[in-house]
């Protein structure tokens, strides 16, 4: 889509009202209003430069605002130019992106940095139908970035603008249905003006995020309370209805340091792997899945070797030779936690394990590769300059901590 406005081919309720347009206007002067008295002053809406507006909307399809802010701010210093952001390594984009997760968005802010650099001579597309061509930018990223910088009227549907529509429009199907999505999608293209439409998107989103909040909403302040269906019926706790997919799976997954003269492995995660790129400490999958016992409230020796069973440990350390190719013993329990990785919450089992029989001219021991990928040994202290995944950071920063307050092994 070339920034032109579609025709709207539906209406308000999905019935025979207003056309959705005439909607639009009602709720544009109430908008304009409320976004100058109320909008949140913030780093990327003080600018109409694409480059900073790119990097903010990629960076705030991971989490909130607030987190993003420090992140923004940062990764800017680091490259404060698209060329600065093609040419510089993948591990050192990946550094900067650590902890916002989803490491393939950064992959792909990187690429298309690069695109714009070596292909289109450092300039920025102005339209959608430009930025949809560029890696890891989809319809909302598109609109939102041809809309704050260029001040063309593109469409914005994103988690907080989805709330929001739906309950202007009353929608009580799914809202991730793709006939909702329609709809919703049909409403955005309504709704966004030919005059000034970046202020009305960056509007609807503060106004989606401030006042049309996902629990209590302030219908009572709202400046598009009026116009919306779901006020209306009373059913603005109800909508947006979204009908939950996911089916949380529990996995144990063991997260090995191995150590040897004071360094540690680190493994570069494959192509084909999650947070592909990054570096990491070795992991094994458990085949056991009962985690309770690894719940420290319900069982106050979750933490010590007793929580392990002795098959278990021996299926790692059979697990740990065929991967490193020598045998290595654990030695002992540092840290468990649970990380939230798509579907699935992982009890992150974080052991310590050493190469037995080592020699030190033992070729074998000096492990440059497990399961096909490079590997290196890394002081404590050099962690940080690695770019780790979160919970393999989270272990780092323990190991570090450790090395330097040591304390009795916690495996008893
Ligand atoms: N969420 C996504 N994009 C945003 C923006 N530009 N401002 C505030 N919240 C957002």
């Amino acid at each position: 889509m070339d920034d032109a406005k579609t025709a709207p081919t539906s209406t308000l309720k999905g019935e025979k009202s207003q056309p959705l347009s005439k909607v639009g206007k009602q709720l544009i002067s109430p908008l304009r209003k409320w976004y100058r008295s109320h909008s949140r002053e913030l780093p990327w809406r003080t600018t109409h430069d694409p480059y900073l507006i790119w990097v903010s909307e990629i960076m705030l399809q991971q989490t909130t605002v607030k987190a993003v802010i420090p992140y923004f701010d940062r990764f800017m210093k680091l490259f404060p130019s698209v060329q600065d952001l093609a040419t510089a390594s993948e591990s050192e984009v990946f550094r900067a992106w650590e902890g916002l997760g989803y490491y393939r968005r950064a992959r792909f802010l990187h690429q298309a940095a690069q695109v714009i650099v070596t292909k289109l001579n450092g300039e920025f597309p102005t339209d959608v139908a430009g930025w949809l061509s560029l890696p890891g930018i989809g319809r909302y990223t598109a609109g939102a970035i041809v809309s704050f910088s260029f001040d063309k009227p593109a469409p914005i549907l994103e988690a907080n603008t989805v709330r929001l529509y739906a309950r202007l429009l009353g929608l009580q199907e799914d809202v991730k249905s793709t006939s909702a999505q329609k709809k919703l999608w049909q409403f955005a293209e309504a709704i966004v003006p030919e005059d000034r439409p970046g202020e009305i998107n960056q509007a609807l989103m503060e106004i989606g995020s401030q006042i049309c909040r996902p629990v209590e909403p302030m219908c009572a302040t709202c400046p598009l309370a009026k116009a919306c269906q779901a006020y209306a019926m009373n059913l603005q706790t109800q909508i947006p209805v979204i009908k939950s997919r996911v089916k949380i799976t529990k996995v144990i997954e063991y997260m090995v340091a191995v150590e040897r003269d004071g360094k540690f492995l680190l493994r570069q995660r494959k192509a084909d792997e999650r947070w592909a790129g990054m570096w990491d400490f070795l992991r094994w999958t458990s085949p056991f899945d009962d985690v309770e016992r690894f719940d420290k409230k319900a069982n106050p020796k979750s933490h010590s070797k007793s929580s392990h069973t002795a098959s278990e440990l021996s299926a790692l350390e059979d697990a740990l030779l065929l991967q490193v190719g020598c045998k290595l013993e654990v030695q002992s329990l540092e840290l468990v936690f649970v990380h939230h990785v798509t579907r699935y919450a992982l009890t992150q089992v974080c052991v310590r394990a050493h190469p037995l029989n080592l020699k030190t001219n033992n070729k074998q021991a000096l492990i440059k590769e497990v399961d096909d990928s490079p590997c290196m040994w890394v002081k404590p202290e050099e962690f940080a300059a690695h770019p780790l995944s979160t919970s393999a950071r989270r272990f780092a920063n323990h190991l570090l901590k450790r090395i330097h307050t040591p304390q009795l092994p916690g495996m008893d």
